[in-house]
């Protein structure tokens, strides 16, 4: 186990049930403060999203996992009928909180609550990674998605690339840090950004024309100290991780981080390489 795939396993180890409950409860925690710096990343990819499903007007559209809705809200600017669906109860709260005009549900990705064929178009922003079963929720949202609609989906690129995530986990690498044996364990976190695996999940479960494209900008932050309380404030298997450290490994973790992070700043300007895995399909007629 490496401290870049914090508490993953492989298929065989992984108990999938565990795993949901362990992310939903990390959910329910970090709502009220995921806007503040996971939310203001995950929002840029909100239009590339939409873009890859072709969401327009008088659409209806489906937000998996939504979170405080960036996505539901911006498809509605789009003039499309959208429902925003996600596990967490606070942030289903979160999300009707901040869009009281639209329809939000409590539900789980793997027993999705609608008709088959009840979508013109179905995206997921940062799913991917919190999954335990994808090819279930694949199935799922291809179940509700009319003939000839599309489904799009985002993850995280590997953390060579993904910087804004590699600093933390090379920080937590190099001070020694292993997976916590209360934490249950999940797919690998970056199984995903292999092209070729995420191509095979949609196309394995009804999926064609599928394709993967990279979508890569830098975020910036005013220090360092920012990534780290997002880290911390903002992700669930990573914060965790971390977070069931023995002190020593933690205050060593932080050193290595305020080691690494002078790579990609100084003073009050840092700029974090950010790299991200968009794949798409259309459900066969
Ligand atoms: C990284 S956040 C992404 C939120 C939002 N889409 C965004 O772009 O910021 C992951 C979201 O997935 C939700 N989630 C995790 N497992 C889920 C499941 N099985 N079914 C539905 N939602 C789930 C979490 O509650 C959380 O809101």
């Amino acid at each position: 186990m490496t401290a870049d795939r914090p508490a993953s396993g492989t298929e065989a180890s992984v108990d999938a049930d565990a795993f949901k409950g362990f992310e939903m409860e990390g959910w329910e925690n970090q709502a009220p403060t995921y806007d503040s710096f996971i939310g203001r990343l995950t929002s840029q990819l909100v239009d590339p999203l939409l873009d890859a499903a072709s969401v327009g007007p008088e659409m209806r559209v489906l937000d998996l996992a939504t979170g405080p809705g960036y996505a539901a809200a911006r498809a509605a600017e789009r003039g499309a009928t959208v429902v925003g669906v996600d596990i967490a109860p606070s942030m289903v709260r979160l999300a009707r909180q901040l869009h009281p005009t639209l329809e939000f549900r409590e539900a789980d990705a793997e027993a999705l609550p609608f008709e088959d064929s009840s979508f013109d178009a179905a995206v997921s922003n940062f799913l991917i990674p919190h999954l335990g079963r994808h090819a279930r929720v694949v199935s799922e949202l291809v179940r509700v998605l009319r003939n000839d609609s599309r489904l799009s989906l985002t993850t995280w690129d590997f953390p060579e690339r993904m910087r804004l995530l590699g600093v933390f986990l090379d920080a937590c690498a190099e001070a020694g840090a292993a997976a916590p044996d209360d934490i249950p364990v999940g797919p690998p976190f970056f199984r995903f950004a292999d092209d070729e695996q995420f191509i095979a999940l949609l196309s394995d479960n009804g999926l064609s024309d599928v394709d993967v494209r990279t979508v890569s900008f830098s975020y910036h932050t005013d220090s360092a100290d920012q990534l780290w309380e997002g880290m911390l404030t903002g992700t669930v298997r990573t914060s965790a991780f971390f977070l069931g450290q023995p002190e020593e490994t933690r205050r060593r973790v932080r050193s290595t981080f305020d080691r690494l992070v002078l790579d990609y700043g100084r003073g009050g300007n840092f700029e974090w390489p950010v790299s991200v895995k968009l794949a798409r399909g259309r459900k066969a007629s």
